[in-house]
This record gives structure tokens, sequence and C-alpha cells, in this order.
């Protein structure tokens, strides 16, 4: 699904990261590690197209991603949704719409009781009409999950999302991302919380990608 080979990333100085080949593969859970800096968000813009490699091959869905026209990087985007590392919304419109605005930017009506629904399960139903800055945390952090999956993508990458939440509230959005990964999609989550990793592990088959010395690898079952 997501797949590579050799892949090498530099941002014009030294490489970054080199000679990365993994494979994730659907319906797979990973956690990525690293210390800050060490190129996490940069592997994941790789794994969205947001950045292309420098050297190897990186294989998205089909197609080779140096070789996709501008459309397929469309359909691509389609395919994953992305929880940033700083999540933005547009301020001046209520949560419910925020969320919607994958859909409404692609032309698309969203079903009111599929909105509601999405907002439900992430424990938003009662602010669909606050606006962004008027959130927590965490409700930053739950409306940015619903955000990324209102297309139905089959992967999604989530960029510390439990950066600024307390303990209960990480573990709260974790299980978020649990159920998305007993639905049948493929996720990735960067965090530097080895307690969030240790305890999630209980629930789910996830496996660890620790970057180190600019290499992405499997970590053992040491964790
Ligand atoms: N657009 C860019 N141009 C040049 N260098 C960049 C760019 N973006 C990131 N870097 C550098 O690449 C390195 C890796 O950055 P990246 O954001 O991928 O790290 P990270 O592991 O996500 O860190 P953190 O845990 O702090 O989020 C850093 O040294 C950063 O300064
Ligand atoms: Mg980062």
């Amino acid at each position: 699904m997501i797949s590579f080979d050799k892949v090498g990333y530099s941002y014009g100085g030294g490489e970054l990261l080199s000679d990365i080949s993994l494979t994730l593969a659907p319906g797979s859970f990973h956690f990525l590690t690293g210390p800050s800096g060490a190129g996490k968000t940069t592997f994941l813009k790789l794994c969205y197209g947001e950045l292309l490699p420098t050297s190897g091959r990186l294989t998205l869905f089909e197609g080779e991603a140096r070789s996709l026209s501008r459309n397929d990087v469309a359909m691509v985007r389609r395919r994953i949704g992305v929880v940033h590392q700083d999540c933005q919304f547009l301020d001046h419109l209520p949560v419910a719409a925020n969320i919607a605005l994958p859909l409404t930017v692609s032309g698309k009506e969203p079903d009111v009781a599929d909105l509601e629904d999405l907002m439900t399960w992430v424990g938003l139903r009662p602010l669909a009409d606050a606006l962004p800055p008027s959130l927590s945390g965490g409700e930053r952090q739950r409306a940015a999950v619903a955000r990324a999956v209102i297309m139905s993508p089959e992967v999604i990458l989530a960029d510390e999302p439990t950066g600024n939440l307390d303990w209960e509230m990480s573990q709260r959005l974790l299980r978020l991302f649990v159920e998305l990964n007993r639905m049948g999609k493929t996720i990735v989550i960067a965090t530097h919380d080895m307690n969030l990793i240790r305890t999630t592990k209980g629930q789910v088959a996830a496996r660890v990608l620790r970057i180190q010395n600019r290499r992405v690898q499997l970590a053992g079952a040491d964790l």
C-alpha cells in the first residue's frame, strides 16, 4: 500500500533520512518514534506525497511517488487522512463545518446524519456549533481526527496527536485510532510517548518504527 524501497530524503543539506525499506501493509498499526528533529514529520509527509523522495523508490498505492500526475496525487490524498502536528482550523467556522471541510471543498454535500454520528463518535456532538478557538486541546485533537476520517480514507497518519494532552485524554484519543484500525484502516502515529505505546500494544497488534541514525526501522519487542 505504502512501500519504501531504499528511500532517502534530503531538504538540501545532507540526507535527513537514508535507505528506508519498509512496507505499511493494509490494516497495520504502526507507531513512529524518534527524537525531536529526527524526521518523523518528514517521514509522514513522504507517506502522503507532500514530499517526494530524493533517492530510492516510494510506492503510494499503485504508483511510484515521483511519477504521479497531479490527479494521482489528489487521489492519494483522498485515500490518506492526516492529523497534523499543529492542527489548524478555520476559526470563523463552527466545529461541524470544519470537520466537514474536506467534503465541502471537494464539492460534496455532507450527509447530516453521518456528520452527527462522526461528531458523536469523537465526543464533540455538543460542540458542533462552537468555534474552534473555544475548544480545549483534547477537543481540538478529536476534531482533527474527525476531519481526517470524514472522507473515509484507507490510511490515517497522525503526527503527535497526543502532544499536549493529559494521560486520560491521550488514552481516549488513542482508543479512537484503535477503533479505526479494527474497522480495517491502516494507522501510523508519530509519538514520543513510550507509555502510550506500551498501553496501546495491549489493545492492538501495533508495531514500532524507530528513527535512529537517519534510518527508519522496525523496533524489536523490547518496548
Ligand atoms: N522545510 C524544511 N526545510 C529544511 N529543513 C527542514 C524542513 N522541515 C524540517 N526540516 C528539518 O528536518 C529535520 C527533521 O524535521 P521533522 O519535522 O521531520 O522532525 P520531527 O522528528 O518531526 O521533530 P519533532 O519531534 O520536533 O516534531 C529538522 O532538523 C528540521 O529542522
Ligand atoms: Mg514532527
